[in-house]
Order: structure tokens, then C-alpha cells, then sequence
């Protein structure tokens, strides 16, 4: 350890020093307080330097910052200039020495102490000094004074500059949370505008949300009847065993279309935000297997079109009966089917199939020849206006992504519920699952 050091610890290792002079202790307090208040780090080095000159009574005094490796003399108060705006490198200045030990240093002879670096101090009126680190969790800078003649610092004046010192760091620390707070409330208004702005968009957005839904209810409602209408008319016609075949073929294309407007009214209808929840089914005893061969009546017509069969597979009991929703349950199916039919290829297959499960439940499955639906995809084709990208081509982008949302509400309306599962033979696996 150097031996100055030594001297400096050894003169210090005292009991606490009181304040004997009493306006000292008021300078000081007095010090504290400008320190506590001042606003931005120029100020609190104004402040220490002139308080540190002061409580000692020095010819001057400075206020050292440390800048990475380097001490940045950033203020003075002395009878003639020092160093103000000069950076030393921390290994070759008293006040680099102070922040590495942590230590205050007292030097009655700068002539003779190995630490002070004695060009820097020859044009200087400095002859003897004292210095003190300011510290926090990290050494930010010193205090220094001096006087243009020989002298050995008291210990009453050491300890008032260390107390300055520890002050201006406090002072220091401050400065840095105020920085913290301010910025974080300016983060805090900002985030309070972009609060503001979602809110308005969602209020904006549930408003659009609201007049679509009144406009699909009112666009349902003016062509359920309509399509209800060509469906009947074209039903009877197909009745005619003598209607020749090309007429047949043309009526067969109009009960597709009209099927397809009533059964999009009704999605329409049944998926729109007003209504959801509301959603109850009439329960009665039903025939499922007659249910199916009623829907692939119905889709006959638009699979024929494409050259495709839909397939009741055998396995089915002959007779699987349930209480649920006639027409709710029909529509489910005829939603199924035809996606089925739309995304399977032309002249292909689609197959239906109901089985009895342990009691209670009854299982429909409706797979296809199709691409199928990804993993990752599966729950979200059923949020309203769902569609899978890159199925834009042809048939599948006639849809408005209602089918499913339906089929869900209508099947959980049950107490059931519907999953895509995977197919073994590639093509999509849709599963409604009722409580029978
Ligand atoms: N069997 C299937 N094979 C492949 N993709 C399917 C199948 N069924 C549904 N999808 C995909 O899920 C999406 C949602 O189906 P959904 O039935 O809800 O709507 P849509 O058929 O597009 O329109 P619509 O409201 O007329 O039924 C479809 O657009 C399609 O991308
Ligand atoms: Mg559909």
C-alpha cells in the first residue's frame, strides 16, 4: 500500500469527528439541501465545488466526474484556474487514485508525493491538497481542494468533504432516477394514447361489426323466401318422370343454386353476433340414417354436376335414432357434405357414415378425397368468416366461411360437439359427436 495512503487512513482512523465549528455544519447542511434540489448534474457540480472551497476554507476546489477510464475536471472554484474541461487518465491523477481505493487522500507536499503527477501542478498555485471520493454502488467522480501553501488537511476538514461528497452522490443518484421516472411516465402517456386509440378502434370496429350483422340479417331474410320458393318449383318439375333429360339436367342445376342461397340465408342468419348464444334446438326423436339419405338426396343433384357420389357407407345400423334438432342437424350435415363435395376432386367420392357409440353418444363422420385441413388450422376454420389461404381456385371460393361457424354452434347447441380428425386415407375427417 503506498505509504501516503497509509498516512491518510492512519490520520482518519480516529473516533467520528463532531463539528466543532457550527457554522460549518449549517454550510454544509445548507450545501445538502441546494445539492438535493438541483436539477441536472452541471448544477450539483457548481454546488459541490463551491461548497467544498468554502466548508474548508481552501484557495480553490474542484469537482471531478469520472468519464470511463479518465477524470473529467468539470468545475472549479478557485483564485486562479486549475484544469476546468481537462480529462487524466485515472492511473496518473490523485483523483483517479481516490475512486479506485475508495479512499480520501491528504497530501501536505505535492513536491513529495509519488501520486501527484508534478507537471500538471507546477503552473498550478497548488501546494498541498485534499481529495475524496464520490461514491455510490460505483465510483462516479471527487471533490478536491487546495491551498497555495504547505499545510496537512485537519480530519474535521476531511470528514466535512466526505460528507459533501456522499451528499453530492445521493444528489447524483437522484438525478438519474428522475431520469428514470420522467421517461417512464412519457412511456406511461404514450401508452395511455394508444389505450385511447384501441379503445376508439374497437368501438369503431364493433359499430362496423354491428351494422354488418343488421345488413347479412336483413340480405337473409329478403332471399330466404325467394330461394325457398325456385326450390319448391324446381323440386316439383324434377318430380316429372316424363321431363326429358335436359330439362332435368337444368332444373337439377337451379335446386343446387337456390339450396345454396337458402342454405348461406340461413348461415347468414344463425352466425350472425346478435344472435350468437341464442341459438336452441327443438328436440325430437329423429331417424339419423334417414336424415343422411335426405341429405344426399338433396347435394345428389350438385355431386352429379361434378361427376362425384356421396357414399353412405355401409356399417351404419340401418336404423340410428336420436332426439335432436331435425333441421338444425340437416343444415349441419348439408354444410359438411358440401364442403366435402367442393374440395373433393371431380369425379371422386365423399362418404358419410353414422354409428352408435357407448351410449350416450352418436357419431357422424364425413370425409372426403380432398387436400384436407392442416394440423395448425383445424380450430381456426371454425371462426366465422374463416378461409384457408391458397384455396382461392374454382368451386371453394364461392363460400363465405360461415358453414362451419354454424355447424359448431348448431352441434354445441346439442351439448355435442364437432373435430377434425386425421384421415388415413388423405382428405379431410369431419366428426360430429351428439349425445343421443
Ligand atoms: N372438406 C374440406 N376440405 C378442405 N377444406 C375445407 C373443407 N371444409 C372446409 N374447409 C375449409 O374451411 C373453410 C371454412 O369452411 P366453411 O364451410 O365455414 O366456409 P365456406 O365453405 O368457405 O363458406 P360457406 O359459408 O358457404 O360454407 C373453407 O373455406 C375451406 O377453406
Ligand atoms: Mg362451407
Amino acid at each position: 500500500m503506498n505509504p501516503n495512503a497509509a498516512d491518510d487512513l492512519a490520520r482518519l482512523s480516529g473516533p467520528v469527528l463532531s463539528f466543532r465549528e457550527n457554522h460549518s455544519a449549517e454550510r454544509l447542511l445548507c450545501a445538502l439541501q441546494e445539492l438535493w434540489r438541483a436539477p441536472d448534474l452541471q448544477s450539483i457540480a457548481r454546488i459541490a465545488a463551491r461548497a467544498a472551497r468554502e466548508l474548508t476554507g481552501a484557495d480553490g476546489a474542484s469537482f471531478v466526474l469520472r468519464d470511463g477510464e479518465l477524470c473529467h475536471y468539470v468545475q472549479e472554484d478557485a483564485i486562479s484556474s486549475l484544469w476546468q474541461g481537462r480529462r487524466f487518465p485515472m492511473s496518473s491523477c490523485l483523483s483517479g487514485w481516490v475512486m479506485q481505493h475508495r479512499s480520501p487522500a491528504v497530501v501536505d507536499d505535492i513536491a513529495l508525493d509519488p501520486r501527484i503527477p508534478s507537471e500538471v501542478y507546477r503552473p498550478t498555485f497548488v501546494r498541498s491538497m485534499a481529495m475524496v471520493p464520490v461514491h455510490a454502488r460505483a465510483p462516479l467522480g471527487a471533490i478536491g481542494c487546495y491551498w497555495g501553501s504547505a499545510r496537512v488537511a485537519t480530519a474535521h476538514e476531511v470528514a466535512l468533504l466526505q460528507a459533501l461528497a456522499d451528499g453530492t452522490a445521493v444528489a447524483m443518484e437522484n438525478i438519474v432516477l428522475r431520469e428514470c421516472v420522467e421517461k417512464a411516465q412519457a412511456r406511461m402517456s404514450e401508452l395511455d394514447a394508444a389505450t385511447r386509440d384501441l379503445a376508439e378502434r374497437c368501438g369503431a370496429l364493433a359499430d362496423s361489426q354491428r351494422q354488418n350483422d343488421a345488413l347479412n340479417e336483413l340480405l337473409a331474410h329478403d332471399l330466404r323466401s325467394p330461394a325457398a320458393g325456385i326450390l319448391l318449383t324446381a323440386r316439383v318439375r324434377l318430380r316429372d318422370q316424363d321431363l326429358p333429360e335436359r330439362e332435368r339436367r337444368r332444373w337439377s342445376r337451379v335446386l343446387c343454386s337456390a339450396e345454396l342461397i337458402q342454405r348461406t340465408a340461413m348461415n347468414l342468419l344463425d352466425t350472425s353476433s346478435r344472435r350468437l348464444g341464442t341459438l336452441v334446438p327443438r328436440l325430437e326423436e329423429i331417424d339419423l340414417t334417414a336424415l343422411l339419405e335426405e341429405v344426399a338426396e338433396i347435394l345428389e343433384p350438385f355431386a352429379a354436376s361434378r361427376g362425384q357420389r356421396i357414399e353412405l357407407r355401409p356399417g351404419a345400423p340401418r336404423s340410428c335414432r336420436l332426439r335432436a334438432d331435425g333441421g338444425l342437424l340437416r343444415r349441419v350435415l348439408q354444410n359438411l357434405v358440401d364442403n366435402a363435395l367442393r374440395h373433393g376432386p371431380a369425379l371422386g367420392a365423399v362418404y358419410v357414415e353414422a354409428r352408435r357409440l357407448d351410449a350416450p353418444w352418436v357419431e357422424v363422420v364425413v370425409r372426403d378425397e380432398g387436400p384436407g385441413i392442416p394440423v395448425h388450422l383445424r380450430d381456426h376454420i371454425f371462426d366465422r368468416y374463416a378461409r384457408l389461404d391458397g384455396q382461392d381456385a374454382g368451386l371453394s371460393s364461392v363460400g363465405r366461411g360461415l358453414g362451419l361457424t354454424f355447424c359448431k354452434l348448431a352441434v354445441e347447441a346439442h351439448g355435442g360437439r364437432i373435430e377434425v380428425r386425421d384421415n388415413e386415407g388423405g382428405g379431410s375427417c369431419f366428426c360430429v359427436l351428439l349425445p343421443a
